[in-house]
């Protein structure tokens, strides 16, 4: 069988073609950073126009990459939620309409399951059980894999997401939006000779540690970094912040919101007894928290599994993935048409 897949939840328009015995023949991802990083963040209704404006083309450039013809498509798989309601209807009435023209079966996607499933589309794959840690802009969960479709929240944040927390962050020390790739990179310049200054090097708090359970809340942590840029700047003869108060604020961060992570993995591992870990999400690509998790994985004789990083973020690939798995299953959209803008994971 070969899938369509259609990934239109937020920002990012992505288009993937998944054979089922062939694996991914073709992906692409449209991203409109540049059209909202004037606004600090993503603007609904110029996320929907976009769509419109890449979606046909860039669907059919991926036929064509794929080697293939619209009479080859024998299934349409889009997101159906979450996410925004104007793009998820922009991509779900592009999807279905494509469907009824080429006479396939169209299948709504669960953007989450497309997230957690991403792995699957790389060699070795994980096998069912497994732990699945989510970290986005929107989103940080910890799921128990039951097996497909079976999922179980046992952690999630109370307030900002991670890469929320990353985001706001990065605008804080001007680093423009979304900046949580680029706060990384400069946590990377971090060396322990900028900890000469009498002020650093600076430590933040690791937000419900201190307390059993595996919720998060990241949205204290901007505060703590909104004081020590106040504390630094006051301190500092030019009155703003210097490269080195960035990068140490930087690091400091990371390090106090990959631990939480790691922390809270550590538990959750210890509680379901699983040996597999599934790492997805924009946040995911950040090369420190997969240092982290590693080293815990051979710490705990548990396997640690990554997507590449173009599949942390948003793809048509995983929604092509998960389409392509449920249609064989024989699930197909009847002629409705919704959208879930919230829709919760355990209730697929
Ligand atoms: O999954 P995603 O593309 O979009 C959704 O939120 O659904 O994730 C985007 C998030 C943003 O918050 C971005 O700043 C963050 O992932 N991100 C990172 C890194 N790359 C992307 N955060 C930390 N380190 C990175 N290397
Ligand atoms: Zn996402």
């Amino acid at each position: 069988m070969i899938v369509l897949g259609i990934e239109s939840s937020c920002d990012d328009t992505g288009v993937a073609i998944y054979s089922a015995e062939r694996g991914l023949l073709a992906h692409q991802v449209h991203a409109q950073n540049a059209i909202h990083a004037q606004y600090g963040g993503v603007v609904p209704e110029l996320a929907s126009r976009d769509h419109i404006r890449v979606g046909l083309p860039l669907i059919d450039q991926v036929i064509k990459a794929a080697g293939l013809t619209s009479q080859d498509i024998q299934g349409v798989a889009y997101t159906k939620g979450p996410g925004l309601a104007g793009s998820l209807l922009v991509g779900s009435l592009l999807a279905r309409s494509l469907a009824y023209a080429w006479q396939c079966p169209a299948i709504g996607v669960h953007h989450l399951e497309g997230h957690l499933l991403a792995p699957m589309l790389e060699t070795p794959q994980p096998s069912f059980p497994f732990l699945g840690l989510l970290v986005s802009g929107g989103h940080t969960l910890i799921i128990a894999v039951k097996a497909f479709g079976e999922y179980e929240i046992l952690g999630e944040t109370l307030d900002d997401a991670v890469g929320e927390a990353f985001d706001k962050t990065a605008k804080l020390l001007g680093l423009g939006y979304p900046g949580g790739a680029k706060l990384a990179k400069l946590a990377e310049l971090f060396s322990d000779d900028l900890s000469g200054h009498p002020y650093l090097p600076t430590k933040f708090p690791r937000p419900m540690t201190d307390r059993p359970g595996l919720d998060f809340s990241f949205s204290g942590l901007k505060t703590h970094v909104a004081l020590e840029i106040k504390k630094r700047t006051a301190l500092s003869e030019l009155n703003e912040l210097s490269e080195s108060d960035k990068i140490n604020i930087a690091y400091a961060f990371e390090e106090a919101a990959v631990d939480t992570l790691v922390i809270k993995i550590t538990r959750a591992l210890e509680q379901t007894g699983y040996t597999q870990l599934v790492v997805s999400g924009g946040v995911g690509a950040n090369k420190k928290l997969r240092a982290k998790l590693t080293e815990l994985g051979k710490a705990k004789n548990m396997t640690a599994y990554f997507p590449r990083f173009e599949f942390c973020t948003d793809n048509g690939a995983m929604i092509a993935y998960v389409g392509c798995q449920r249609l064989l299953r024989g699930e197909h959209e009847d002629l409705n048409l919704t959208v879930y803008p919230r829709w919760p994971l355990d209730k697929l």
